[in-house]
């Protein structure tokens, strides 16, 4: 019998931890956690994720700043903005929500915001203390993975980890916290060589590359863990993960489902950063 990994129900619980950590810490400093999340322009699928980003917020306490800027809006109008919630004392993270339009500089944009305040852990500064093992503020991401796995009693040290997918939110990142766990660790991409054997070594097999049920059964070892981190429409527009997953349900030994799986955590784990933002900046614990 496969083991579902239900996201839903881990970060529910994760949620009413931080609501009653953000409440008493509010009994302690008289101060409440507060998010900026700026989005640019009309991604529909970028609406859904802040909508939800912010509903998440003020479910658990934490108060949130919404900028929604225009299309067209210049790369030091945003800078400005970027720096104006560096300053701003009642903003402990900010967010900006990626992708940003083409005419705008990505890295430089990132970098502005103050590594104390990158909930996202997107700050080359974090990305590095991430990569050399120290305790920074880690891509949402791969902290909800690695919190899942741990919350499931699995164990990381000595295993063979497979990621497919290695942008700079979730492979990159999932790597170096997987190695962090003393996991062994294989990153793979599109010009990865034999894929499904390189796969079927894993005993935890993480996949992002966003990309409907392209991991199928052949792919995974009887008995693996997998999680899928693909968020897809499919031809009927039914939402799909990248993971096959009916058959590969059947053969690992844990999976986690889309939707109701990692989708969940990515949030629980913005909210977590935020709290321990707020905790930073103000040094209360
Ligand atoms: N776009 C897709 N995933 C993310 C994320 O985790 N953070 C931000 N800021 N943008 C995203």
């Amino acid at each position: 019998m496969t083991n579902i990994i239900s996201g839903k129900e881990l970060a529910a619980t994760m949620r009413q931890e931080i609501k009653e950590e953000t409440a008493r810490l509010y009994e302690k400093t008289g101060k409440q956690p507060g998010l900026a999340v700026i989005q640019v322009g009309e991604n529909p699928a970028s609406s859904v994720y802040v909508n939800n980003k912010k509903k998440a917020c003020s479910e658990a306490g934490i108060k949130s700043f919404g900028y929604h800027l225009p299309d067209d809006v210049t790369q030091e109008e945003l800078l400005d903005l970027v720096h104006t919630l560096n300053a701003d004392r009642n903003v402990h993270g900010i967010l900006c929500q990626l992708p940003l339009p083409d005419h705008l500089n990505e890295f430089e944009i990132l970098r502005a915001v103050s590594p104390q305040k990158d909930v996202d852990g997107f700050h080359p500064y974090n990305v590095g203390l991430l990569s050399v093992g120290k305790k920074t503020l880690v891509s949402c991401t791969p902290a909800g993975i690695l919190e899942m796995l741990v919350r499931s009693g699995i164990e990381i040290s000595g295993k063979e980890c497979v990621i497919v997918g290695r942008s700079n939110i979730v492979g990159k990142p999932v790597a170096q916290l997987m190695l962090s766990k003393n996991a062994t660790v294989t990153v793979t991409h599109s010009r990865t060589k034999d894929l499904p054997a390189v796969c079927s070594r894993a005993d935890i097999l993480i996949v992002a590359i966003g990309r409907p049920r392209f991991v199928t059964a052949d792919f995974v070892k009887p008995g693996a863990v997998v999680i899928d981190v693909g968020i897809n429409r499919d031809d009927v527009g039914k939402l799909v993960g990248d993971v096959d997953f009916e058959p590969v349900s059947e053969k690992a030994g844990w999976i986690t489902p889309v939707p109701g799986g990692v989708g969940p955590m990515t949030i629980t784990m913005l909210l977590a950063n935020t709290l321990e933002a707020f905790r930073d900046i103000n040094a209360v614990s």
